[in-house]
């Protein structure tokens, strides 16, 4: 404790019994406890997030406890330094044997604390840390804090009461929304639904304060929130909503365990005693958290954190200042990478040679704004703000005062080449030189210039303004500080970076690539195309391969003069079949772009099998998943043996956060770990590809099996 949290505990107007029990107040490195007016301040300081592991977790409740025995004290203020209130439990704790105090234990303490405690939020109050907050008896935030329940994309749910006071504060299906959802709400929305009691836009300690010696004059003892049952009342007069909640939402939650168990402990708060609900959320609590799902989304939030992390950095390297960006490519791609960096609050100047592309790509963005505010995605003064930050030019003179330029013009070599020749040519000294080539030879572009250090790939992922993924592609020459400018860019406009080295498709399509010869070869074998879709999407992507073909366009580098149908593709692109946009690819589509199977498809590849003269094969679900994502593994080991990766976790990253790979199965190498590499490995050998197998995966099996 502070030289003056001592002295405030002498503070005139502190009772004979307050100096008397000076001697026995706690002290902790994580908090504070200072005594003013009458008023006991807990002030929390556990960096960088204040999440409420064991000792905090321990001081927190033995300075309640000290608090409300204490008769001079007549309120408690809680609050934390730093950057944000509780962000939550701390995650690193969970699958370790439990520490006491739980955290169940120690919101109750709070909550039946006979002094009123008064909950003061800035930053993000997260998860547990939200929890402390509900079982306060008064919550003050600041118009900045947001708030949150992130539990579900862990894998688990509020377990230290959320799921039984939140509905005891705003209405049910807010709650469900809340928790199912995951997603954090500002403070002004979080007072609408009534989760906070006062915004702030002045001193958040000093509207605090006076909100708890308010309290404190109060006769009333404070009121409990797992006693508060107006807002539960309403809910009880429609028990239907859990069903109908769970229905509308079926296809969010196909195959997660959390969504579920949410409702049903909410449900519990509705229709059990209280005690019940309390007991049930616990139990789902504990099952949830010590299982598979919830270990997986553990490991990818780590996995995150992590790839942004680079081996070999020199700590003392300083990314190079970005205030102005340059875009060469007005195509969806280079207008959707532009959004990111003026919803960032960054000039942008959009470059392209034809003007009605350039047009095209204006209309873009401006369109994708304002869709943006009117689906509430993008606040209206945010927008505009960000619309007033794009220009535009048919000429590269125009890039010379940007500090980071990115090329996204057609992927080919020489069109690349003479773009980077340009940029040299007119880019500033030190500005940093981009390309979002998806394949292509990053070290071969940089050669075109007379500053390689200056130059590496950033490759964004379709939509760009969506997809989380920035692959950032270091090439043999960049310099350390381009590579950091780049991972500071990437949290800047909200991406996921990850580091991959030059080769082949990067670590993404590089692996996208094997799983495309994959499908071919279980057409071959004469599995049906839509079972194909069908176990890639049970398994828990978005859309299977075709369904993905078709969206992106059947004639991507396709030209009718040239076609000689050698390729299923290229039958169907001579048939003008190319996709969603002529209403027909590997499926047919209604006018609601809703797809069908298509026997003519059926028809077509079996014709183009039967020429192959291949034999067919009688294939489970189980083995033709295997035979799609195995393959994918292997490549996975062999991006790590060339060291174009710098970890496995690096390459969950990259195709959850890409390609939407479920992530409640941990990525494709954590995927891999948890069913056996062994296992992997004699599937690869039984479907003839024991000459691929990478050295690091057999390496891997036979350390997991050594005996230490
Ligand atoms: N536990 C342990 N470590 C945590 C943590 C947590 N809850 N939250 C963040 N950290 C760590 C990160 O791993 C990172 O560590 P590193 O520097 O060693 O890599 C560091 O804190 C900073 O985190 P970020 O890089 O994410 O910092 P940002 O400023 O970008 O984001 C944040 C801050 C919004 C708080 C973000 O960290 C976050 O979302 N944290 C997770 C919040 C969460 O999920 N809380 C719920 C936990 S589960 C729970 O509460 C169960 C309860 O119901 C019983």
């Amino acid at each position: 404790m502070s030289h003056d949290a001592q002295q405030a505990f002498g503070l005139p107007g502190t009772s004979k019994a307050a100096d008397a029990s000076a001697s026995d107040r706690p002290v902790s490195e994580v908090a504070t406890l200072r005594l003013e007016a009458g008023i006991a301040e807990i002030v929390v300081d556990a960096p960088p997030v204040n999440a409420l592991g064991q000792v905090v977790r321990d001081a927190l409740i033995t300075m309640v406890r000290w608090c409300d025995a204490e008769p001079a004290i007549g309120a408690i203020l809680l609050r934390c330094a730093g950057r944000t209130f509780f962000a939550g439990a701390d995650i690193r704790e969970f699958g370790k044997p439990p520490l006491a105090p739980s955290l169940p234990d120690v919101v109750n303490e709070i909550e039946a604390c006979g002094k009123p405690v008064i909950a003061a939020i800035h930053g993000t109050a997260l998860g547990g840390g939200l929890e402390v907050a509900l079982a306060c008896h008064y919550r003050v935030a600041v118009g900045t804090a947001r708030m949150g329940f992130p539990e579900v994309k862990l894998g688990m749910l509020p377990g230290a009461g959320g799921t039984q006071r939140l509905p005891r504060l705003v209405p049910m299906e807010e709650a469900l929304k809340l928790m199912t959802s995951g997603a954090q709400i500002g403070a002004a929305e979080a007072a609408s639904i009534g989760l906070v009691d006062l915004v702030v836009y002045g001193d958040l300690r000093t509207a605090a304060f006076s909100a708890a010696q308010k309290m404190a004059r109060s006769a009333e003892p404070p009121l409990r929130t797992s006693h508060r049952h107006d807002v539960l009342a309403k809910a009880r007069t429609d028990p239907g909503m859990f069903d109908r909640f769970l229905e509308a939402n079926a296809k969010r939650f196909r195959g997660l365990d959390a969504p579920a168990a949410i409702v049903a402990a909410a449900r519990a708060a509705v229709d059990r005693p209280q005690e019940e609900g309390f007991a049930l959320e616990r139990s789902l609590f504990v099952s949830l958290r010590d299982g598979g799902q919830a270990a997986a989304l553990r490991h990818v939030f780590f996995a995150e954190r992590e790839a942004a992390k680079i081996p070999g950095l020199p700590a003392d390297v300083q990314g190079r200042t970005i205030d102005a960006v340059g875009i060469v490519g007005a195509g969806t791609m280079g207008s959707g990478i532009a959004i990111n960096f003026l919803l960032a609050g960054l000039p942008v100047v959009l470059v392209d040679t034809d003007e009605a592309a350039l047009d095209r790509g204006l209309s873009h963005i401006s369109r994708t704004m304002e869709q943006g505010v009117s689906q509430g995605r993008i606040d209206s003064v945010n927008g505009e703000k960000a619309v007033a930050l794009l220009s535009s030019s048919l000429d590269f003179a125009a890039l010379a005062e940007a500090d980071l330029l990115i090329e996204a013009a057609y992927e080919t070599m020489d069109v690349k080449c003479d773009i980077f020749s340009r940029l040299d040519a007119v880019a500033r000294s030190g500005a940093v030189l981009a390309t979002n080539t998806s394949y292509l030879d990053v070290d071969k572009i940089a050669a075109v210039t007379k500053r390689p250090q200056d130059v590496l790939g950033l490759h964004f992922f379709s939509p760009a303004n969506v997809m989380k993924l920035l692959e950032i592609v270091r090439a043999e020459k960049t310099a350390d500080d381009v590579l950091a400018t780049a991972i500071a860019v990437a949290k800047r406009i909200g991406k996921v970076p990850v580091v991959a080295g030059v080769a082949y498709g990067f670590i993404g399509n590089r692996m996208l690539h094997v799983r495309r010869k994959a499908v071919e070869n279980l057409l071959l074998a004469g599995v049906d195309l839509y079972r194909i879709d069908a176990v890639v999407e049970a398994f828990g992507m978005p859309m299977g391969p075709f369904r993905m073909y078709d969206l992106a366009g059947l004639d991507l580098g396709w030209s009718k003069v040239a076609s000689t149908g050698a390729t299923i593709q290229e039958r169907l692109c001579e048939r003008n079949r190319r996709g969603q946009k002529t209403n027909a690819g590997y499926y047919d589509y209604d006018d609601k772009r809703r797809p069908s199977p298509s026997q003519f498809v059926r028809d077509l590849i079996r014709e183009f099998v039967a020429e192959r003269g291949a034999p067919p094969m009688t294939l489970s679900d189980d083995q033709i998943r295997e035979r799609l994502l195995f393959p994918m593994i292997n490549e996975g080991y062999r991006i790590l043996d060339e060291g174009k990766a710098f970890r496995a976790s690096d390459i969950d990253t990259v195709w959850i956060n890409g390609y939407a790979w479920p992530a409640r199965t941990g990525g494709p190498m954590y995927y891999g770990e948890q069913l056996g590499l062994d296992h992997i490995i004699s599937s690869l050998e039984g479907m003839g590809l024991a000459d691929t197998i990478a050295s690091g995966l057999r390496s891997a099996v036979r350390s997991a099996f050594r005996v230490t």
